[in-house]
């Protein structure tokens, strides 16, 4: 029986050698209120917390089996051996394991995802948060969630929110902390009161133009609204765990739109400018807006990509579906709020 085995499905637990095989799944989240730009680029530490809800599709399944006898990683992605910039990626990060660990072995790596990769739809959110727990259980790192939180921070920065299920807050940490890596985690906002629905609107399934790595970089060094966005969005901040935890949907979605609408305006102000909107996403944002003016609470947010997700209540959800499905002809996925980051046990 494996370490996975024996500490069930919970991200929990751990062996000084390693299991040498793990397999875990995460599920993606969408931010209510974004990260956006890095105040250090190695350590992935943001300049601002940020809220995001764990959803309950498009999981991402992960094995992880040590391979003592390979001279590479070999990751496999959707069936298709990954190459140049993904492999890049999923070696660096577990040369990090590795590291820490004090292990040398290569890996396999074999991840399935079910939402589209790079298209604004968190597959690496889901992606990191998945390799790291595989990775962590497989090497015999810690597996607490905290500690997994700060691991799967470095692979990319949204997936240290994926470790979690429901509602989630991601800490910057303090800029003069002693370990700016240590207090930089996420955890679940444990008194939010809101039975919310996110529906996402798949506009275009392809990846993305421009990385958010890169595009966050440009928004950082040369948007003159950045530090305007960043002043928000710690108000906001503030203000929506407030009205999570008093249930007001209202002042919820208000919140959540406007700080991706500011955080689009500012990356646009870049330059060069990064526009991930097309015109498609302006008619699901308008089909938000003629819902809400039909006193429909529905709110829109959009990531690094054209698709749009609408935050409602979770019994207005089909109703809003329906609606955006006929706006935009786009596959429509309602989705609620999800688990964390677990281990399956059928690794061996
Ligand atoms: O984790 P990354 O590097 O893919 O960045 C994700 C950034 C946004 O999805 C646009 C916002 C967020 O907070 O998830």
């Amino acid at each position: 029986m494996t370490a996975s085995e024996l500490t069930g499905a919970e991200p929990t637990g751990s062996t000084l050698t390693g299991t040498g095989h793990a397999v875990a799944v995460a599920h993606p989240n969408i931010a209510l209120i974004k990260y956006w730009g890095k105040r250090d680029e190695r350590l992935v530490l943001p300049f601002t917390d940020s809220l995001s809800l764990t959803l309950d599709v498009f999981p991402t399944t992960t094995s992880v089996r040590l391979a003592p006898a390979a001279e590479a990683d070999a990751v496999v992605m959707d069936g298709v051996p990954a190459r140049d910039e993904r492999l890049r990626r999923v070696t660096a990060f577990l040369d990090l394991v590795r590291d820490r660990a004090g292990r040398r072995e290569r890996a396999v790596v074999d991840t399935r995802n079910t939402v589209p990769v790079g298209a604004g739809l968190a597959s690496s959110a889901s992606g990191f948060a998945a390799l790291a727990l595989a990775a962590a259980d497989a090497y015999g790192l810690p597996t607490e969630p905290r500690a997994l939180s700060r691991l799967a921070r470095r692979g990319s920065g949204s997936a240290a929110r994926s470790v979690f299920g429901g509602f989630v807050v991601w800490h910057a940490g303090p800029v003069d902390a002693p370990d700016p890596d240590v207090a930089s985690y996420a955890e679940p906002v444990g008194d939010a009161r809101l039975d919310a629905a996110l529906v996402a609107v798949v506009l275009e399934a392809g990846p993305k133009s421009v990385s958010s790595r890169e595009a966050m970089r440009r928004t950082v060094a040369t948007s003159p609204r950045y530090p305007e966005w960043v002043a928000a969005s710690r108000a906001e901040l503030v203000r929506m765990r407030q009205a999570l935890r008093v249930g007001d949907l209202d002042t919820v979605g208000g919140i959540a739109e406007r700080n991706a609408l500011g955080m689009h305006a500012t990356m646009e102000a870049a330059s060069p400018p990064v526009r991930y909107l097309t015109d498609a996403s302006a008619t699901a944002l308008d089909t938000v807006r003629a819902l809400r003016a039909e006193g429909v609470g529905a709110w829109a947010t959009m990531d690094a990509g054209p698709n749009v997700k609408v935050l409602c209540a979770a019994a207005d959800a089909e109703r809003v579906a329906a609606r955006m499905r006929a706006a935009t002809h786009a596959r429509v996925v309602v989705a609620r709020g999800g688990p964390g980051a677990t281990l399956r046990a059928e690794a061996g």
